[in-house]
């Protein structure tokens, strides 16, 4: 007689249970350990799909308080700020140098200079800007105005429009330096 295989059917069918319960848990066991996750992680990067307010209109000065002489006065531009995770209220984004020009007509540029970023300084004295850091020179229109200058472009000219009568609202925008174009910051 050879010898034969015991096979114990109540065995059997208890390990075939014991198999079934160990792969439900196991799915029930990702789903409770995904589904946080996933949400998690929805909530952590929602941000990055939000819009950015740069390049939005913002209020900077009246005409009032800009002098009827094409001199270039500096005015902080104070907005709500988002940035990936945090919102700020009412607070400084940058500057702007505002020159009325004819009448009601305002012009603007950004203070930042191109070459590197520092601020650009109005010498009234000389009528043009001056870059504190390696003396670039602009115009008072934002040109280049020494070919010395290390800056590959003039200062970076904004958008106005005059709304109501007498509110300047400026396209506030930063630009990269270092480029000859303008390419607009994220
Ligand atoms: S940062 Fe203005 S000249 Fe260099």
């Amino acid at each position: 007689m050879g010898e034969g295989k015991i096979i114990c059917k109540d065995c059997a069918q208890t390990d075939r249970r014991g198999f079934f319960k160990k792969a439900f848990s196991m799915v029930i066991g990702g789903i409770v350990t995904l589904v946080p996750l996933a949400a998690g992680l929805t909530v952590f990067l929602d941000p990055l799909r939000r819009k950015s307010s740069a390049g939005a209109f913002v209020r900077v000065a009246t005409l009032d308080g800009l002098p009827n002489d094409s001199v270039p006065r500096k005015f902080p531009v104070i907005a709500n700020r988002t940035d990936a995770w945090n919102k700020f209220d009412a607070t400084p984004i940058g500057a702007v140098y505002l020159r009325r020009v004819a009448g009601d007509k305002v012009e603007a540029l950004n203070v930042v200079c191109p070459h590197a970023g520092c601020f650009v300084d109005f010498k009234g004295d000389r009528g043009k800007f001056l870059c504190p850091c390696h003396n670039s020179l602009f115009a008072v229109d934002g040109k280049v105005a020494d070919a010395s200058s290390p800056a590959a472009r003039g200062l970076d000219t904004l958008e106005v429009e005059l709304r109501n009568g007498k509110e300047v609202w400026v396209k506030f925008q930063n630009f990269r330096a270092g480029h000859a174009e303008k390419i607009p910051a994220t």
